[in-house]
């Protein structure tokens, strides 16, 4: 190799490094949106256990910082969720029995509500019923087809004691699920 390769090479080896070192940081910055679409669940404090009534579902929003692509906008509603007690107050509050449901429909994704008399759940946008517990109300029971693929989306929960106040807390692992399968599957 000659002296003049030889210094070309070097040349553009150094240019290749110094090309890597800038465009590393807005690499990552372009494709963070990927990266960040894949949260996975995460657990929110939502409600004192003491404050839920029993028998009677109440809905609770998930307040989060909300990544759209590159912008987050701080304390969004990203989620709602349904829970009811369904026990009095056990000796040991951990063990009071609560149903936590996701609010999202899992036919198309509508928000789910409850109805005026309490005691079922309807999709506003098909007329997706439920049962209390979750389940879907049968057609027959209906008088027409259920439009709902299967039940309410269950989350997963926790009775926390708050160090400090010693109160008892309701924390939801809260995560979205794919709409239309028969089974409950992650959104990942
Ligand atoms: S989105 Fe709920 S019934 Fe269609």
């Amino acid at each position: 190799m000659t002296r003049r390769k030889l210094l070309k090479s070097i040349c553009t080896l150094i240019s290749l490094f110094w090309i890597a070192a800038i465009s590393s940081p807005v690499v990552k910055f372009i494709l963070s949106p990927l990266k960040n679409k894949n949260e996975g669940p995460k657990k929110y404090r939502l409600v004192h256990l003491s404050q839920l009534k029993i028998n009677s579902p109440e809905q609770f929003n998930i307040v989060s910082d909300h990544r759209d692509a590159w912008m987050v906008t701080p304390n969004e509603t990203v989620g709602r969720v349904w829970m009811t007690r369904t026990s009095e107050i056990a000796e040991n509050p951990k063990e009071t029995t609560i149903r936590v449901f996701s609010a999202v429909c899992p036919h198309l994704g509508c928000t789910i509500q409850s109805t005026s008399d309490k005691k079922s759940m309807v999709c506003p946008c098909h007329k997706g019923m439920f049962h209390l517990d979750g389940e879907p109300i049968s057609n027959k029971k209906l008088g027409y087809k259920n439009p709902t693929p299967r039940s309410m989306d269950s989350l997963n929960y926790e009775i926390i004691k708050d160090e400090k106040s010693e109160e008892w807390w309701i924390e939801v692992e809260y995560q979205k699920f794919k709409l239309g399968p028969t089974t409950k599957t992650p959104l990942s």
